[in-house]
């Protein structure tokens, strides 16, 4: 039995994203696959997008782990601001397990991401105030002081100009309107510096699709703190889950 290789799987708006993950060194061990995320982003209709996801891969153990994008206390969603308003105190552990068969666990999707980098990427043995931001349909964060998550901070909610900030700087919010680089460059910089002022971080990581692209826009940061793309890039968030699923079966008597 192989249990450091786990099946993570990144839930997101828009796609779903797995890969078997190797806990001990961070590393996919084959190649992620994508489902599309059913619209509307129901329960029930998720969950079976999640088992057909679960499904492509073998070699799991029957443990999955899953980064939500919603806020996650114990295992129940607690917030949908991109995913239909009916996972509204859904048990995303339950529904998932029982279409899947697997024994799943789930946590935020940022705080999954923030975990991966903290241990095997940019954030790896970094002391103070870290903050991870997923940029994606939405923005998620995760925030952790001497390495130590605080879970469930929703920084991607802030008003900016008085819009929730994700609505105004997520990289969705590029591709809807089709902004250029110096444009959406300038947006994102004022959030980051928003949020400098805030909570004064040590370092920022940002994450999600766009960290693959982040030469194009980091001549607009103008923070003081260091910026930096996660290192895993957009697999942060899968290798995360794993990490989390992993965290919890070893807690388990
Ligand atoms: C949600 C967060 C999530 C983020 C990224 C936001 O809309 O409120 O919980 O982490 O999107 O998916």
């Amino acid at each position: 039995m192989q249990e450091h290789k786990i099946l993570g799987i990144d839930v997101g708006a828009s796609g779903m994203k797995g890969a078997i993950v190797d806990v001990k060194t961070g590393k996919l061990v084959a190649d992620r696959q994508r489902v599309e995320t059913p619209k509307p982003a129901t329960p029930e209709a998720m969950a079976i997008a999640f088992a057909k996801l679960v499904k492509m891969h073998d070699n799991y153990q029957g443990v999955v782990g899953c980064g939500f994008p919603s806020v996650v206390k114990k295992g129940v969603a607690l917030t949908a601001s991109n995913i239909d308003k009916s996972w509204i105190n859904v048990n995303i552990e339950q529904i998932f397990s029982e279409t899947s068969g697997c024994q799943v666990f789930a946590t935020n999707d940022a705080d999954a991401a923030g975990m991966a980098e903290m241990t095997f990427g940019a954030g790896k043995d970094q002391k103070g105030t870290v903050l991870l931001i997923t940029l994606g349909s939405g923005i998620g964060t995760a925030l952790f002081l001497d390495g130590k998550l605080a879970p469930n901070t929703e920084f991607g909610h802030i008003l900016l100009h008085n819009m929730i900030a994700e609505r105004y700087a997520a990289s969705s919010v590029k591709d809807k309107e089709g902004l250029s680089w110096v444009e959406w460059g300038g947006r994102i910089n004022e959030y980051l510096c928003y949020i400098e002022r805030i909570l004064s971080p040590d370092l920022i990581i940002i994450g999600g699709g766009i960290s693959r692209d982040f030469e194009n826009y980091r001549r607009f940061i103008t923070t003081e703190c260091r910026v930096t793309p996660a290192q895993s890039l957009n697999a942060a968030g899968t290798v995360g889950a794993a990490l989390y699923a992993h965290h919890c079966i070893s807690k388990q008597p």
